[in-house]
């Protein structure tokens, strides 16, 4: 049987069922999620029950894998390999944090709008997030259309963003946490990343906003102008009508296009209850800024976070 592909929002999120993502998918399965993955910036797969293992090949068919190599992340010792994202509310030896934990700290920037991996070079295309467990209330994951986001704007806004470059870093969105006691290894890491405000998506041909949280400045722009441009962008693109807003469930692999998306998660009682995922990441095509950024950079650091 075909798998089947229903809308859960016009053109933006759909649900890919009748499918068993254990195993490597027949080639006209994987050609239909790569269409459906152009159509529909957010595939959700309900109910699936992957290994690790299991979860990074079926990453592995859109693109590469990025990889933590660093053995210790923000204090924490890693739970997960390399090529996993830890993204649980638990300390290296699985226990839930504590409102001290660095490892917190750093994690409450996913509250804030953000497309992953922006401030890397190269930057994220495809995150497949998937839900060990999850928390009875809260603990849900919004996503906004950049796509559609752009499209809705005025043409006097599209003509000033065109040609406009931002500076993204992790630690400009920590900032906006009032964090910023960074060590020297990590200011090194996250030296910023230079990015065009607007892309055009080279396998559908659509414009989209491409911003975060992790954008400190605007080329060319005082910080103050740039600060409030970034504000009024977001609060523009996540009006209701352009937000997806994803429920987990044990079992839900979650998978979106971080160059047309933005995402954030929602708020829980992080020190009561567990909430456990794993995010893969797949890297985007180099394009002309990180062939720059990489050739600037004495070290290849960011790639370790
Ligand atoms: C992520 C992320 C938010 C959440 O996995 O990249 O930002 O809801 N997650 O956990
Ligand atoms: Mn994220």
């Amino acid at each position: 049987m075909a798998i089947t592909v229903i809308a859960c929002s016009q053109q933006f999120a759909a649900e890919v069922g009748d499918i068993d993502l254990r195993r490597p998918l027949a080639a006209e399965d994987l050609a239909a999620v790569r269409e459906a993955f152009r159509t529909y910036a957010v595939l959700v797969f309900p109910g699936q029950d992957l290994t690790v293992e299991q979860h990074m090949a079926f990453g592995a068919n859109f693109g590469p894998l990025e990889k933590t190599v660093r053995a210790v992340f923000h204090g924490e010792k890693l739970r997960v390999r390399p090529e996993i994202a830890d993204i649980a509310n638990l300390d290296g030896n699985g226990k839930i944090w504590g409102t001290d934990s660095r490892f917190r700290q750093f994690q409450m920037g996913n509250r804030l709008w953000h497309t992953d991996s922006s401030f890397k070079a190269p930057s994220a295309y495809a995150s497949l997030l998937y839900a060990r467990s999850v928390a009875p209330i809260g603990g849900h994951t919004q996503y906004a259309d950049m796509r559609a986001a752009y499209d809705a704007l005025p043409q006097a806004m599209k003509d000033r963003l065109d040609g406009s470059f931002a500076e993204h870093s992790l630690m400009f969105s920590r900032a906006r946490l009032g964090f910023d006691n960074f060590t020297e290894e990590e200011r090194r890491a996250f030296q910023p990343t230079v990015r065009p405000l607007m892309r055009t998506l080279d396998d559908s041909a659509r414009r989209s906003l491409y911003i975060a949280s992790h954008i400190g400045h605007i080329r060319g722009m005082p910080d103050e102008d740039a600060q409030a441009l970034v504000a009024d962008l977001i609060a523009h693109s996540t009006q209701p009508q352009f937000v997806y807003t994803h429920r987990w469930r044990v079992g839900d692999l979650v998978m979106w296009d971080n160059r047309c998306t933005m995402h954030r998660g929602t708020e829980f009682e992080d020190t009561r209850w567990k909430r456990d995922m794993h995010r893969v990441t797949t890297s985007d095509r180099l394009d002309v800024f990180d062939i720059a950024q990489c050739a600037l950079r004495t070290e290849a650091a960011s790639a370790e976070y």
